[in-house]
């Protein structure tokens, strides 16, 4: 019979053996690769001293392939709980160095209840990503257990935040989980998302292309969008992590935390008075709107990189965490398409489910022409837009800086669709079309048969824009609240946003929507 003594002793040399991982080679080469380790990062993440492993000890049960004599606890993954500036989320980190983070029966089991006590406890989940796919070793038995996450993801979705960064390799079928996800971080050069690789690819469709071309952070930044933000390294991503668990609440039940600022609500943004140019097509850049508006200026914004032509993220307003949805005039003139209705649709369904009201900043031509568009389905991708907008029951704030035309002034979360608080400045134009493409179909007749057609357009044109090419005959109609002064801006949304934080709006009961996907 062991003492205690020796029980003690055991009992550490088990700790220890899981704590060391895949051993010293395999984590000398971790950090050759510019990569910490699963424990490094977990400590980067949470609050110092704050993280308390669960299942250090769950070992996996795989007798093939010789697996069984080379079993190390913990199995692959660092999993638990902790605080990011005091509050409380569930981590997990995939470790590399123990049979390359592959996610066998065990591993992914770890995982599963890691995520059941999140949603049991409504608190966010952050996962650690870098790991070679389902442990071939394990077969069928990991595939099961990548099943068993993917359901719990679907079914923590819009109840507790789940934020995914990849930090290596994420191949096959492991890339389904963090889809699911809410925000998708990825490290640059060291983080590659693929469903097949590039050795597949090269044999199916004789394509060449690199793992950094096919499935790194660039390309999933700008031209995807499967992910949502590109850090340098991992402390970048790790501290992205932590900003965006602090703009966000715990769960769905929540309000998201307020952030005190000395910045005063009644703030007066001058330089907006001057940003709209007096040439209707000449651009600005929405995002120096935006920073003069919200609180310090500053400003979260969500896939920077890709489709330009909307701008999301996150910022504060009188130290209230809101969402922001603006056209950026500065590409493809603030048009809405395929990608753009996409990004923003995903973003309003985020802030909807966490409570997070929404500020939209509208200058929009209208929808992209063209075959491409509407033979990749335009009119599928833009109700996504209007349908998450209509949807939407968090405080939804609307100023219309300039164009609010044809079918994207009604999604642009109008009035009509349920808008709360919905103003213009004097420049805003509110028309079917702009005024050269009215002229020419309403008055095609009278410009063909005129003395002088050039002439007659201008003139016609003239009276178009005289009559539209403002926000007064809405206003008239009550479409609007009010057309206010541009540096009036941030003071009215204060006071609006204030008014509306107790806001409620029901709608049927109902199993769920069907959004146009
Ligand atoms: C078991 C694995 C593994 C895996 C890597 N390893 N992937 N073990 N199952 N899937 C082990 C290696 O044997 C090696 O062990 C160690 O991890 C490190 O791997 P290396 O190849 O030496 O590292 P590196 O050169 O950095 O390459 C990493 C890699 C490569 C790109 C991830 O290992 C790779 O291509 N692995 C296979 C990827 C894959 O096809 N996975 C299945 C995808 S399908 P030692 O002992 O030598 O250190 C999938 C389906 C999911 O995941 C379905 C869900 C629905």
């Amino acid at each position: 019979m062991a003492s205690t003594e020796e029980r003690l002793q055991d009992l550490r040399n088990r700790k220890s053996r899981s704590e060391a991982g895949g051993g010293q080679a395999r984590v000398d080469a971790q950090h050759n690769k510019g990569k910490m380790t699963a424990r490094e990062r977990l400590e980067s993440l949470l609050d110092d001293g704050s993280f308390q492993e669960m299942d250090a000890l769950v070992e996996h049960r795989c007798r093939d392939f010789g697996m069984d004599n080379n079993v190390i606890p913990g199995d692959g993954v660092v999993t638990g709980h902790g605080t990011i500036n005091g509050r409380q989320v569930f981590a997990f980190a995939q470790d590399f160095t123990v049979y390359g983070g592959s996610l066998g029966e065990m591993h992914g089991l770890k995982i599963c209840k890691v995520l059941d006590m999140a949603l049991k406890t409504g608190r966010p989940v952050i996962g650690l990503n870098d790991s070679g796919g389902a442990r071939i070793q394990e077969g069928v038995a990991s595939l099961g257990s990548y099943a068993e996450i993917f359901f719990r993801n679907v079914r923590a979705s819009g109840v507790v935040p789940q934020i995914s960064v990849i930090m290596g390799p994420c191949a096959g079928g492991a890339v389904y989980s963090p889809a699911i996800t809410d925000f998708v971080i990825m490290v640059d050069q060291t983080a590659h998302m693929f469903i097949t690789g590039p050795e597949v690819i090269k044999t199916v469709t004789n394509e060449v292309v690199s793992f950094e071309d096919l499935g790194g952070a660039m390309t999933h930044g700008s031209k995807s969008g499967v992910s949502h933000f590109t850090a340098e390294d991992d402390e970048g991503a790790i501290q992205l992590a932590r900003d965006l668990c602090d703009m966000f609440p715990q769960n769905n039940l929540e309000r998201p935390p307020d952030k005190k600022t000395s910045d005063p609500t009644d703030r007066l943004c001058e330089a907006l008075d001057g940003i709209i140019p007096d040439e209707a097509t000449k651009p600005y850049d929405v995002l120096d709107v935006i920073s003069e508006i919200l609180d310090d200026g500053a400003f979260l914004e969500v896939q920077s990189d890709w489709a330009q032509n909307i701008v999301v993220g996150f910022g504060h307003l009188g130290s209230h965490t809101v969402g922001v949805v603006a056209n950026q005039p500065k590409v493809l003139a603030g048009c809405l398409d395929i990608d753009a209705s996409d990004k923003a649709a995903r973003f309003i369904r985020f802030c909807d489910a966490f409570n997070i009201p929404i500020i939209t900043l509208e200058d929009v031509p209208g929808f992209l022409p063209g075959t491409n568009q509407e033979w990749g389905g335009i009119i599928r991708h833009g109700a996504k837009l209007l349908f998450a907008y209509a949807e939407a029951t968090v405080p939804k704030l609307t100023v219309i800086l300039r164009k609010a035309y044809g079918g994207a002034y009604d999604v642009m979360s109008s009035k009509h669709i349920r808008g709360d608080y919905n103003v213009a400045w004097p420049t805003a134009e509110l028309a079917v079309m702009g005024a050269d493409g009215a002229v020419e179909i309403i008055h095609r007749k009278r410009i063909s048969g005129a003395r002088n057609a050039e002439q007659e357009r201008a003139r016609l044109t003239d009276d178009f824009n005289e009559k539209f090419a403002n926000p007064y005959t809405a206003a008239a109609l009550g479409y609007l609240d009010d057309v206010i002064e541009p540096k009036e801006t941030r003071r009215r949304l204060c006071r609006s946003l204030e008014m509306l934080l107790d806001k409620e709006e029901l709608r049927p009961a109902r199993k769920h929507g069907n959004i146009p996907l």
